[in-house]
């Protein structure tokens, strides 16, 4: 019997628990193909070399297809990289470059990638378009971005303020010194956040309501009441009983208030081009800037998914020490291939074990 097959849509599909082992995996996957990462010194450089365990080649003779029919720079690269380094291969399928929604249905699709490849990756439009493949495909699929949630962006964000939890608890900053004097450093865990979200309530945000509530954390997000959570995504959220740790508000200011977190994102997510003069009427006011975050903790960091625009985050800000975005960005890296080795490496070895 192969196991079950198992797709990846939104971080509501996973239990806690799951997540923390996925970050932890993702750490470990960074520190194997990374092994010079903040070396105390050669002789722990030296032993961590020696000591290296490369990542699994769960991958070894795959093919992942990456069928993204929007841009990407990130989420793409580091598919592709991650693939790589698993011993496979990912296999970029632009919207120029195959059937599908022209001459081809996605039930169709799916099921001709399932014979061929090993899982797939897809950034869509609607959110209905990747469920339809999953419905349809015999090999995982994992969301790369859906017009509502962005799974694989909130598992990188986790992994950073993970990877920078002593800045946010004083008391874990002593651990975190003798830590890196450890030849092997380890990821710490997180103090209770209150993490503030200022803009549009999209795709990113919602990974985020449906997991920083049940991993500990508040969530504080300002964003004008016609741009807030659609229903779908709503009932999602109070299914998982995360709505209570959840305040919504129309002023940034008042979200900001004590947050050891900001975040944000684009005020005009890919596909809404046509709404960009309303939006910016809609959410003038919601800059990310130091003197928006006065109240703020004052030790408070950013975090924004990128690509970025100045008008949602000043330069001040966005290049400044308290911006956590450039190792972000790296992160989605190792998350990717975290995710990459447990759905599609181990579980095409599972189904080859079945069949041996
Ligand atoms: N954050 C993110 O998904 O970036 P890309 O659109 O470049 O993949
Ligand atoms: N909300 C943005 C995220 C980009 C990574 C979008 O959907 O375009």
């Amino acid at each position: 019997m192969p196991p079950p097959l198992r797709h990846l849509m939104t971080l509501a599909d996973l239990p806690p628990a799951e997540i923390n082992r996925i970050i932890a995996h993702a750490f470990s996957l960074k520190q194997r193909s990374k092994p010079w990462l903040t070396p105390p010194d050669a002789a722990a450089a030296t032993d961590r070399i020696k000591n290296l365990r490369l990542p699994s080649q769960s991958l070894f003779g795959k093919t992942v297809a990456l069928l993204f029919s929007k841009r990407s720079t990130r989420t793409r690269v580091a598919a592709e990289t991650s693939a790589e380094l698993l011993g496979g291969r990912a296999l970029f399928l632009g919207r120029e470059d195959i059937q599908l929604g022209v001459n081809e249905s996605a039930r169709d699709t799916a099921k001709v990638l399932s014979g061929m490849c090993q899982g797939i990756f897809a950034r869509v439009g609607d959110h209905s378009e990747i469920e339809e493949l999953a419905k349809w495909s015999d090999v995982p699929v994992m969301n790369a971005l859906s017009s509502l949630w962005h799974p694989t962006q909130i598992l990188a964000d986790i992994l950073t303020l993970q990877e920078n939890a002593a800045l946010f608890d004083p008391t874990l900053k002593e651990d975190s010194i003798k830590n890196e004097k450890r030849a092997q450093p380890k990821l710490l865990d997180l103090p209770p956040l209150t993490v503030a979200y200022v803009g549009d309530s999209a795709n990113v945000l919602h990974d985020m309501l449906v997991s920083y509530p049940r991993m500990g954390h508040k969530l504080r997000v300002a964003s004008p009441k016609q741009y807030r959570a659609p229903t779908e995504v709503w009932d999602r959220v109070q299914q998982l009983g995360c709505d209570k740790n959840i305040v919504w508000v129309e002023d940034p200011k008042e979200a900001v208030e004590g947050a050891n977190v900001v975040v944000t994102d684009t005020w005009i997510s890919m596909g809404q081009e046509a709404e960009k003069e309303e939006r910016l009427r809609a959410f003038k006011g919601y800059q990310v800037t130091e003197a928006l975050c006065k109240g703020a903790d004052p030790h408070w960091k950013f975090l924004h998914c990128l690509p970025r625009k100045p008008h949602e985050v000043d330069d001040e800000v966005f290049y400044g020490p308290r911006s956590l975005v450039f190792q972000e960005a790296e992160n989605r890296k190792w998350t990717i291939m975290a995710m990459f080795d447990i759905l599609f490496g181990r579980w095409a070895l599972e189904v080859e074990g079945a069949q041996a």
